[in-house]
């Protein structure tokens, strides 16, 4: 279920339509050039929060992957980057502020090592989860913790080298659903059991003691580049969904060297 050909460069700006969801990826490895300059568009809090981060590389990554994340949503806004409010749920969901808000536009994002996910829909809730295929401590002890009965005994029918990638396909699975529901860590991670719809990326799922979130929310499960796996969930059903490879970031602050800001 690789789609790697999908991602296409994003050549020209995209119009997003009611039942469209637009997936940006991006390996934030290819921006370290520029974090200084990015750094202008984050605001006061960012930067804040930017300078908290112990080792450089997280610092880097954070800034460009704010700086980013502002580039799209100002792209469909039709705003300066910088000029973005974003305001935050009860359990830490992002979302954009008012006046922006009333644009209808939402989004979520996910980051894995250094890449980056953002994906942008119409009125719809949406949840990312990016994760790197790397090994993972007690991965068989998660993984019986967090999947379904019949998830487990799939997984232990399964080779070795099979089970990273299906390990991190569940996670995402649950995490996306998660973050769509804004439901943060409070959320019903072990409940959910995934089952792949042959010969697509969708997946279907169920929630115990909440059957009508299947009928809800739609989820799928993609790979942007071999070494990791994505999920994506939304509410309704799936419409055009498209995958833009890079971010292209504003001329005149990527230009603009005055901050004497170092990473
Ligand atoms: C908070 C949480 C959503 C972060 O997920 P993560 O995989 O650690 O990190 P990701 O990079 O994928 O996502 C982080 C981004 O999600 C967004 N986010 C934060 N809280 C969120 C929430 N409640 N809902 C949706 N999105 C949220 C933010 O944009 C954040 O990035 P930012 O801080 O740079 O703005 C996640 O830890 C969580 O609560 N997951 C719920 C499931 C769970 O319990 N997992 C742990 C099982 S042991």
């Amino acid at each position: 279920m690789s789609h790697e050909n999908q991602w296409l460069p994003a050549t020209e700006w995209p119009a997003i339509h009611d039942a469209d969801i637009h997936l940006w990826f991006v390996d934030t490895a290819e921006h370290t050039a520029q974090a200084t300059s990015l750094r202008a568009l984050l605001n006061a809090d960012e930067r804040v929060r930017a300078d908290r981060f112990y080792f450089a590389v997280d610092r880097i990554r954070f800034t460009i992957g704010r700086a980013l994340l502002r580039s799209v949503l100002a792209r469909y806004l039709a705003i300066d980057p910088a000029e973005i409010g974003l305001a935050y749920g009860a359990r830490g969901k992002p979302e954009l502020a008012e006046p922006t808000a009333a644009s209808g536009i939402r989004f979520n994002l996910s980051h894995a090592g250094p890449l980056f996910l953002v994906a942008v829909g119409l009125g719809r809730h949406l949840g990312v989860d990016i994760e790197l295929l790397s090994p993972r401590e007690r991965m068989h002890q998660l993984a019986e913790k967090i999947f379904s009965p019949a998830e487990v005994g799939r997984f232990r029918q399964l080779a070795p080298t099979e089970q990273l990638a299906v390990f991190y396909r569940g996670w995402t699975q649950r995490e996306a659903l998660l973050k769509a529901r804004g439901d943060g860590l409070g959320g019903p991670f072990t409940q959910i059991e995934c089952h792949d719809v042959p010969g697509t990326d969708l997946v279907h799922f169920t929630i115990r003691d909440q059957p009508e979130e299947s009928q809800r929310w739609s989820l799928m499960t993609f790979s942007p580049r071999p070494d990791c796996v994505a999920s994506l969930a939304f509410d309704g059903k799936p419409g055009l969904i498209c995958k833009w490879r890079g971010i292209d970031t504003p001329k005149q602050h990527v230009e603009d060297q005055g901050s004497s800001w170092s990473p």
